[in-house]
């Protein structure tokens, strides 16, 4: 979603390392962008919808300025054209805002504002800022903006040059990310770490209400009633070579090929010489014999590795569990309150629908416990407790790997809790934790039949329909395969319990239509046999996802994906990256851009 860049620099680079920042932000989603820099004291505005490409065709990169501020946007209010794309101007042309958010009273304030006889331009909440710091401007970027931020409701991460105040970018947040990296002789705003990584590992995460003054040689944080703060700076340590494609035609393939290093890395990390898991302090404070429920709140394939921990954490932990999606969270009235760990998991640790669910359990006094892919990010300061995922950098809007890493730290957690709540023995611990150290050798098998997939993938791709199938814990597989369909193939794909499909939907199989019948439960085989049988007699397209083990459903299948003999409970986290595979292979087949697919965001900061 949005993406923010700012520059001030000695050289007069401004537009070469904003480009290049937009560049670095494009995995978030996005369908314009712009660019504001100072230039001989005047500001200079170029704004393309569509893709970066098209901005970069108009703007000329030996133009001079050490300052400036970059755009990508992802359309709320209003479609994506020129005119929307930010920067915005205000009225006399002095000043220049980024945003990331939604400026909820943005109606009030454009009336006034006409009232007062400023014309608008754009169908954007973003536009009033301009306009409104540009009124409120009174020398002082920091009393302006405190008395910018009152005049506001909503979320944001902000961005404003004024050639007015030509050496210096402020900046605010309220609920949208906004990093600061800090060079030598530059300074830099971004919304992540990729966009500035290329200059500086220091970093500054600015916190809720805080309002920065970026200068070439200097740093100012400010609380929201404009008083100077301290804030620490974080290295970062991971390399922008994770970041790259690293001869993959595609972001997407090489994050699915790191899974098996990502599992790797995860028990290398969490799991001690010992062969306990451990997860350090984390815990100090909790004892789980007091919890009486866990729930996972999230959102999108986080929400969906929830799913496969709620299974987890019943069967390991013996503990109720609920599920929840994020943006549902607080409006269902949830029953939380200090006998409740609450498990918030996010990629990005951006997503605002998640941070808004987190703040409403710990108001409810929950325990909350953040799972989070990128260091630093919002949820991991919110929450009371946080965990690293580590995946690594996730650049494809798809989550793929992040969400391997997911589950797989939540099987971890579910033994961890499970032992200390005497759910289990140590020896059941033991076992089942050992079961788990085969995992990225038979994901690393599941590679061996890429063609397979890939010749499946073209025999599908001019579907309008497929539909997904599984029971227990292969339905929520299921729904992680048709996620990963839809949203990079365009392929209407949906999920259902094996039961389910005769109730309603089996009315829209038709001659050749894709079913994909998942089926690595040994007790549910013979289910899922019949349910294939059921689609298959009108017409399906049956491909089947089992276990070596599982020949049965052969008699059924047009196309067979075998996954190893894993044990039951750990064959969620072999058999998801065949169905990535597929999703990815069919996007490739229809020649989308698997990366950045339409209209998506990586990482989710509106409501
Ligand atoms: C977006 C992304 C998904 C992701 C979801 C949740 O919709 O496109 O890939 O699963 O947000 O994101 P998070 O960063 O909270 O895991």
């Amino acid at each position: 979603m949005c993406g923010i860049i700012g520059y001030v620099g000695g050289a007069d680079k401004a537009v070469e390392v904003i480009l290049d920042g937009l560049t670095k932000l494009e995995y978030r989603g996005y369908d314009s962008a712009g660019i504001a820099i100072i230039e001989n004291g005047k500001l200079f505005v170029e704004k393309k919808s569509g893709r970066l490409e098209n901005l970069k065709s108009v703007i000329r990169t030996d133009k001079e300025s050490h300052l400036g501020i970059g755009h990508t946007r992802w359309a709320t209010h209003g479609v994506p054209t020129d005119v929307n794309a930010h920067p915005h101007v205000s009225f006399n042309n002095k000043v220049a805002v980024v945003h990331n958010g939604i400026i909820e009273n943005y109606a009030t304030i454009k009336e006034q504002l006409r009232a007062e006889g400023v014309c608008f331009t754009s169908d954007t909440d973003t536009e009033v800022i301009a306009h409104l710091y540009a009124k409120l401007f009174d020398g002082d970027p920091v009393t302006t903006m405190v008395a910018l931020k009152k005049k506001m409701r909503g979320t944001y991460a902000l961005g404003i040059v004024n050639s007015d105040d030509p050496e210096r970018i402020v900046c605010a947040r309220k609920e949208g990310p906004l990093i600061i990296g800090l060079g030598e002789d530059k300074n830099f705003i971004a919304s992540d770490v990729p966009a500035i990584l290329k200059y500086t590992r220091d970093v500054i995460f600015l916190d809720d209400d805080e309002i920065a003054v970026i200068e070439k040689d200097k740093v100012s944080v400010y609380d929201a009633e404009g008083r100077l703060i301290e804030k620490e700076s974080k290295k970062i340590e991971w390399d922008m070579d994770q970041a790259s494609k690293a001869g993959y035609p595609h972001f997407m393939l090489k994050e699915i090929e790191e899974e098996p290093a990502v599992v790797e890395k995860t028990l290398g990390i969490y799991v001690n010489p010992k062969g306990d898991v451990d997860f350090g302090e984390t815990f100090g404070k909790i004892d789980f014999e007091k919890i009486e429920q866990i729930d996972i709140v999230a959102c999108g394939t986080a929400y969906y590795a929830g799913l496969q921990g709620e299974y987890f954490l019943k069967k390991n932990a013996g503990l109720k569990t609920a599920v929840e999606i994020a943006s549902e969270f607080r409006y269902s009235d949830p029953f939380v309150d200090q006998k409740h760990l609450v498990i918030f998991i996010s990629q990005s640790g951006e997503t605002l629908d998640s941070i808004m669910a987190l703040k409403t359990a710990r108001e409810k006094g929950a325990k909350t416990l953040a799972i989070a892919n990128v260091l630093g990010s919002t949820i991991t300061r919110e929450a009371d407790m946080a965990l690293y995922t580590l995946a690594g950098p996730e650049i494809s809007v798809a989550s793929t790997k992040a969400y391997t890493a997911q589950v797989t730290m939540l099987y971890l957690l579910s033994l961890y809790v499970g032992l200390r709540r005497k759910a289990i023995t140590k020896a059941q611990y033991d076992q089942r934790l050992d079961k788990i150290y085969v995992l990225s050798e038979y994901i690393g098998n599941v590679f061996f039949q890429k063609e397979k997939i890939k010749a499946l993938a073209a025999e599908i791709r001019e579907k309008e329909h497929a539909f997904y199938i599984g029971r227990g814990i292969d339905e929520k597989i299921a729904r992680e395969g048709a996620l990963k369909m839809k949203e990079i193939s365009y392929v209407h794909a949906e999920s259902f319990p094996g039961g389910e499909l005769k109730h309603g939907t089996i009315a829209l199989i038709e001659q050749g239509t894709p079913v994909v019948v998942i089926a690595t439960q040994k007790d549910m085989v013979e289910k899922m046999l019949s349910n294939a049988k059921e689609v298959k007699a009108r017409g399906a397209f049956v491909i089947v996802l089992t276990k070596k083990a599982c020949k049965e459903l052969e008699e059924v299948a047009d196309r067979m994906i075998y996954i190893d003999d894993i044990d039951d409970m750990l064959a969620p986290l072999l058999a998801v990256t065949p169905m990535q595979l597929l999703a990815y292979y069919t996007a490739c087949a229809k020649g989308l851009d698997v990366d950045k697919p339409r209209n998506l965001a990586k990482s989710v900061t509106v409501e």
